[in-house]
């Protein structure tokens, strides 16, 4: 059962640089690292599961007021780390933070991806653009012990996917986990030239990654709208961890609400908020 306790706690950033793009030079498209330590007692931190996101701001006034909501990417020892694209007002607040940048994190907050258990179907992790951030930890748990010592093991793969190689973000943190990592462009710039379920059906057909899978995705909604499709058409388990738009992060906003699918997972209530109920869904329980 995932920690509770999602009260509002002080930070400091104790560093930030760019991402590495897909050649492990920084990039320049706009991605960063925030490594940040957080007050107190750090003894909760070891305890944080994948999946899971923190509501983020400044506490100097140059964020908006309302915090953003981002993935936890790596835990390094009593600090956290985020992975984080500068789009508006909220990220590019933080993209500015120097080293001892006060802040505020709310979290761990959502339910985090389901138990990576051992089992007869493997596991593929589908990650588009900033959309990999939740999956370094991810890949970590859900590799067998030993698995960088032993290339047979099924799984789990991460097929990445972005705009173009500079995009790519962490690509190299990704590959040091020792999972696969069978990258994707939409301009050609580095791996596959297409989309991630294009580069999948063509591993499926050659048979270096089996038909029966069990899927994860993060991405854009379009993406996670046909992961979606596809997991239905193949009757493959999936989940879906959505980027909605958030107010509070916590349950009271109701900022962040998501269609159930009726008679799912979720029950007859027509919605649930991604907050609390998600942000990673089963995706029979939705609709994306
Ligand atoms: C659970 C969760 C985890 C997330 N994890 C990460 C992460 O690890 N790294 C990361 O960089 N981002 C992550 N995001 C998305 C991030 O929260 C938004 O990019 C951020 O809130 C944008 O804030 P802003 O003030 O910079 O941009 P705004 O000024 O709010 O928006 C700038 C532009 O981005 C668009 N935009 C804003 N939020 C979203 C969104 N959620 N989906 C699609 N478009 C959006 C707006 O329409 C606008 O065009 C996550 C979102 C959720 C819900
Ligand atoms: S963001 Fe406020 S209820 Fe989910």
């Amino acid at each position: 059962m995932p920690a509770t306790d999602t009260r509002p706690r002080a930070a400091r950033v104790v560093a930030i640089r760019p991402c590495e793009d897909a050649s492990g030079a920084a990039s320049d498209e706009g991605g960063f690292i925030l490594r940040l330590r957080p007050e107190g007692d750090p003894a909760w931190i070891a305890s944080l599961e994948p999946g899971r996101f923190f509501m983020v701001r400044r506490q100097d006034g140059a964020s908006p007021a309302i915090p953003r909501p981002f993935s936890l990417y790596r835990v390094a020892g009593d600090c956290l780390e985020f992975m984080v694209q500068s789009l508006g007002a909220g990220t590019q607040a933080l993209a500015a933070c120097r080293e001892d940048t006060p802040l505020l994190l709310t979290g761990p907050a959502g339910s985090g991806w389901p138990e990576f258990s051992v089992g007869s179907e493997p596991w593929v992790f589908l990650a588009g653009g900033i959309g990999s951030a939740p999956f370094l930890m991810a890949l970590e748990r859900a590799l067998p012990p030993h698995a960088a010592a032993s290339p047979r093991a099924p799984g789990p793969w991460l097929i990445y996917g972005a705009a173009s190689a500079a995009r790519l973000y962490e690509r190299r943190a990704f590959a040091d986990t020792g999972a696969p990592v069978l990258c994707a462009t939409d301009d050609g710039s580095h791996g596959f030239h297409g989309n991630v379920l294009e580069l999948l059906a063509l591993e499926q057909e050659a048979g270096r990654i089996p038909a029966r899978v069990r899927l994860a995705a993060c991405g854009p909604q379009p993406m996670l709208r046909a992961v979606a499709a596809l997991a239905e058409k193949e009757q493959l388990p999936c989940w879906l961890s959505l980027e909605t738009y958030m107010g509070c992060g916590v349950g009271i906003c109701n900022g962040c609400a998501v269609p159930t699918r009726p008679g799912g997972a979720l029950g007859d209530w027509p919605w649930a908020k991604c907050c609390v109920d998600g942000p990673v869904f089963d995706s029979t329980a939705i609709v994306v």
